[in-house]
Order: C-alpha cells, then sequence, then structure tokens
C-alpha cells in the first residue's frame, strides 16, 4: 500500500491554493497551516505484522539504542519493510529519548513509551473517537505490563535467564528495582541489560497482537485496573466528590504500604 505525497495532503485537507505543491505549502499558507502538514495524516496505514518476528527485532534493536527504540522500531521498520511509504520516511533514531524512563530518570517504562507512540500513529488521530481508541488500547497494554509476570519474550538463544516479576506499576524506576531485588542483580549488570531487552520482545510482541485484533475490528480490553483501585477512583477520580487524583494506575503501590487510609 502506497500513499502519495498528493493524497497525503489532500486527505490533511489542506485548503488553499498550491497547497498540492508540497515545500511550497507551508509558505503560502501561512500561519495556518499545521505543522506537519507535509506528513500524512494519522492513523498511518498498518497491516498485519507478525507478533514473533517484531518481539526478535525487539530484542535485537534494544542493545543498539535501548527499549523505546526499540519497541518503536522494531514495528515500524516491519511495517517500512511490508508497507514502504510513509514509514520510511519515520526518524527512528528520535525515540531513543525514551530510554530507561525518559533520559534515564526512572519515569515511564520506555517500552511503554515507545508502544504508546506507535499506537497513537496506527490507531490514532486527531479525530475524538480514533484517540479514545488509541487510548483504550494504550492503557490496556499498561494494564498488561503492570499485571504480568515479565519478560515473557524468550530470545532463541538468550545471554541470561531472567527472573520474571510483576511489578504493579508502569514506572522504569518500580519495574527495574523489583527486578533487581529479585534478581540480586545490579541495575548497571549485563543481566539487567538482557532483562529489559526480553521485556522490550514482550511488549513489542503484545502491543502487535493488540494492532492486529484492532485491525481486524475484534479489540477487546482484556486488563482491567484492581478493583481496590477503581474503588479509590470513585471517590477521588473524576466525577467524584474530592476529584483530586488523576491516576488509572494500581493506586496501591505508592499509597497506604505502611499506614492506613484516614477512617472516614
Ligand atoms: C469512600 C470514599 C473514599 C475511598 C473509597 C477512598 N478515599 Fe481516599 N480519601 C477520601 C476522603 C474523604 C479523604 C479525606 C480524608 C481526610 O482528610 O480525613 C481521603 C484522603 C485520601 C488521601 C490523603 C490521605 C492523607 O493521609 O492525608 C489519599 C492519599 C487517598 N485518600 C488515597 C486513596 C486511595 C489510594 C484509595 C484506595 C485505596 C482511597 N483513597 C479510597 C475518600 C475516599
Ligand atoms: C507512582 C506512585 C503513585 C501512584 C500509583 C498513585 N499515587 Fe497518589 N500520590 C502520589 C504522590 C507522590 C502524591 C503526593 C503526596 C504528597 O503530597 O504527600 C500523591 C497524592 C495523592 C492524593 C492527594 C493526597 C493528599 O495529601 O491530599 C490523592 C487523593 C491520591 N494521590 C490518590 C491516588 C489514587 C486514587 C491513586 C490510584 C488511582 C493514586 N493516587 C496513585 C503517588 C502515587
Amino acid at each position: 500500500m502506497q500513499v502519495s505525497r498528493r493524497g497525503w495532503l489532500k486527505n490533511a485537507g489542506v485548503a488553499c491554493f498550491g497547497a498540492a505543491s508540497g515545500g511550497l505549502a507551508a509558505s503560502l499558507c501561512g500561519a495556518s497551516t499545521p505543522s506537519g502538514a507535509g506528513a500524512p495524516p494519522l492513523p498511518w496505514p498498518y497491516v498485519k505484522l507478525d507478533p514473533d518476528a517484531v518481539a526478535a527485532a525487539a530484542y535485537e534493536m534494544h542493545y543498539k539504542g535501548g527499549c523505546c527504540f526499540a519497541v518503536s522500531g522494531s514495528i515500524i521498520g516491519e511495517l517500512a519493510k511490508k508497507v514502504g511509504a510513509p514509514f520510511t520516511t519515520w526518524p527512528t533514531a528520535v525515540m531513543t529519548y525514551g530510554g530507561a524512563g525518559v533520559a534515564g530518570v526512572g519515569s515511564l517504562c520506555g517500552a511503554l513509551n515507545g508502544a504508546a507512540m506507535v499506537t497513537f500513529l496506527l490507531a490514532g488521530s486527531s479525530e475524538k473517537e480514533k484517540q479514545s481508541k488509541a487510548s483504550e488500547i494504550t492503557r490496556d497494554i499498561f494494564n498488561w505490563y503492570a499485571q504480568t509476570a515479565l519478560p515473557t519474550f524468550r530470545p532463541a538463544q538468550p545471554k541470561f535467564e531472567t527472573v520474571k516479576v510483576i511489578c504493579r506499576s508502569n514506572l522504569c524506576h518500580v519495574s527495574v528495582t523489583k527486578w533487581c531485588k529479585a534478581s540480586k542483580c545490579k541495575f548497571s549488570s549485563k543481566e539487567r541489560e538482557e532483562r529489559c531487552a526480553c521485556l522490550s520482545g514482550s511488549v513489542a510482541k503484545h502491543t502487535v497482537e493488540l494492532l492486529n485484533a484492532h485491525l481486524a475490528g475484534e479489540f477487546k480490553a482484556a486488563y482491567k485496573l484492581p478493583a481496590e483501585a477503581q474503588k479509590c477512583r470513585d471517590c477521588h477520580d473524576k466525577g467524584s466528590a474530592r476529584e483530586d487524583s488523576r491516576a488509572q494506575m494500581d493506586c496501591g503501590v505508592c499509597h497506604f504500604t505502611k499506614t492506613p487510609h484516614p477512617q472516614l
């Protein structure tokens, strides 16, 4: 499937004189041109991928550019092979930023960050309906990640055997540190790198499985928040009396691990 440049512009709804001349569009339309109008509109054309092939590619790519690069690059790389443009124009290296919880900060797991970007690219758009579908798929990936003993992916020739942990969180910090505790390895160890390479393989594979289901019109969210966290949200999230907490995460990872909730 090829998308011509003229086709992208038409689809993007660039409606000013001379827009089809591509590079000229920006100067003719001035400030009213959305940035990136030269790129095709979202979602970019997804075709069914082989989850195992993508997982193996993600594992290898992890050793080149880390988790966020690996998950996004493996999926986009397979699409570049099968579809060609626009995937061949994607600057794969940009996603390196998300490694180790964004620049080593230990915030959002980079494998999830890459998965969320790709999901939006392939299922989202500026339309509300597509946005909420992409968000629904993303949350399902995040909940699966928090609730599953990972990594589930094992390469043909692992460098080390890896301990699996359920981390209950989407944070790199929590994920890596719980694994360090379980494995008794340091986070700068080769064992930890192998574990995260396998984690990238796992997340890439799962993401492709969900995108394949979405393509077939069969996606259904399978991982809910724990019932306990859902109860917390009834009193603290949007629509509740207090509405003081934006979170669709497992609250108990951080709250009331030592002290109880205040008596109500
Ligand atoms: C029935 C409603 C209700 C539920 C369910 C509930 N909360 Fe609360 N929460 C409150 C109210 C009301 C307060 C304020 C209490 C106060 O100030 O004495 C509060 C206070 C808090 C605080 C501040 C605590 C502090 O020490 O000052 C946190 C954090 C919190 N809740 C988190 C949670 C989490 C996490 C859950 C789920 C495990 C949860 N809440 C479930 C109503 C609720
Ligand atoms: C990754 C850790 C983390 C998770 C997960 C998390 N929180 Fe928090 N939450 C915090 C921190 C840190 C604060 C700020 C605490 C403070 O100021 O003392 C906070 C503050 C709050 C407060 C305000 C507390 C106050 O003192 O008034 C509420 C209410 C709250 N969280 C509810 C929730 C609920 C409900 C969930 C789950 C849906 C949740 N949190 C998930 C870390 C977390």
